[in-house]
């Protein structure tokens, strides 16, 4: 197993890294999930696009290029040129004596790795999600890799035996542990806006442009706890999750027998397509 720190392509246990690293101390950085399938790097653009907007917002001064030149040698050196595979990379503030202040001319900590991972064409998942506070912080579009609060909302989803967290805020549900979710009602798609309480899924804005190209209407507004019962279809999207019905949503079961609605069936049919 290969890992890609620094600039440099090692073994994992010889991929080490300082405890002063900030990323360590403070959940000081900013990390992306993405996956390689059969006709490349899914939205790559996308994502590394994503990671270089975090970078500026934190102000991590770095250039995703970077990044990106070092993906195809990563690959080859861990056999999985053109194969299946999730690709993580986190880039964080770099190493130095502890301190909240920010340090000056350290370069920042860089960390890729691919392991081998195979998605279905259709997630077949008829998920079970729980609804839980969301206690996170107020700057939820920045993809910190300080997930406190989202592994606690995970981790409550296990223990009661579902498979993901929907999160509850002011009585909002803005989104999963580690996904975004939807609604249908009468044929109209609805999602949280991509503000400051959600983070803006690649998966989330594929769905919104194949709402526009199938003629789907969409409506970006946050849908209250008590709206659920009242909705037709959910679904979660993220990049591993892609697209995945939910059939029990808290107290309301959306369907029985292992049925899925129309429009989430639909768009996971066009979803499908854009691998081949
Ligand atoms: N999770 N919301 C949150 C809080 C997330 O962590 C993620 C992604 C998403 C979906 O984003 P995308 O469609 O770009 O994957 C939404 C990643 C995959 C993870 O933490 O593993």
């Amino acid at each position: 197993e290969k890992v890609f720190l620094n600039g440099e392509i090692v073994s994992a246990e010889d991929a080490k890294i300082s405890v002063f690293d900030r990323g360590f101390l403070f959940g000081d950085g900013i990390y992306e999930v993405m996956v390689q399938l059969e006709n490349g790097i899914f939205y790559k653009k996308a994502h590394l696009d994503r990671l270089q907007d975090n970078l500026n917002k934190i102000g991590i001064p770095y250039d995703v290029k970077n990044i990106d030149d070092a993906l195809e040698p990563l690959l080859k050196a861990s056999g999985l040129t053109e194969k299946s595979c999730l690709i993580y990379m986190q880039v964080t503030r770099g190493t130095a004596p502890r301190k909240h202040s920010c340090p000056k001319d350290v370069p920042a900590s860089v960390m890729m790795y691919a392991l081998p991972y195979a998605l279905p064409l259709i997630n077949p998942k008829h998920m079970k999600a729980i609804l839980a506070p969301d206690f996170r912080w107020h700057r939820c579009d920045i993809k910190s890799i300080s997930l406190l609060g989202n592994i606690m909302a995970n981790e409550a989803a296990m223990n009661d035996l579902a498979d993901e967290a929907a999160l509850v805020r002011d009585g909002m549900i803005s989104e999963g542990s580690h996904t975004n979710i939807f609604f249908v009602k009468n044929g109209t798609v609805i999602t949280h806006p991509a503000d400051n309480h959600i983070l803006n899924g690649i998966t989330r804005m594929i769905v919104l442009a194949l709402c526009q190209n199938l003629d789907i209407s969409v409506i970006e507004r946050p849908i209250g706890e008590d709206e659920i019962e009242h909705m037709d279809e959910a679904f979660f999207t993220g990049t591993t999750t892609q697209i995945a019905s939910i059939a029990i949503l808290g107290e309301h079961q959306f369907y029985e027998n292992d049925n899925i609605g129309k429009t989430t069936k639909r768009l996971q049919e066009t979803f499908a397509k854009l691998r081949t």
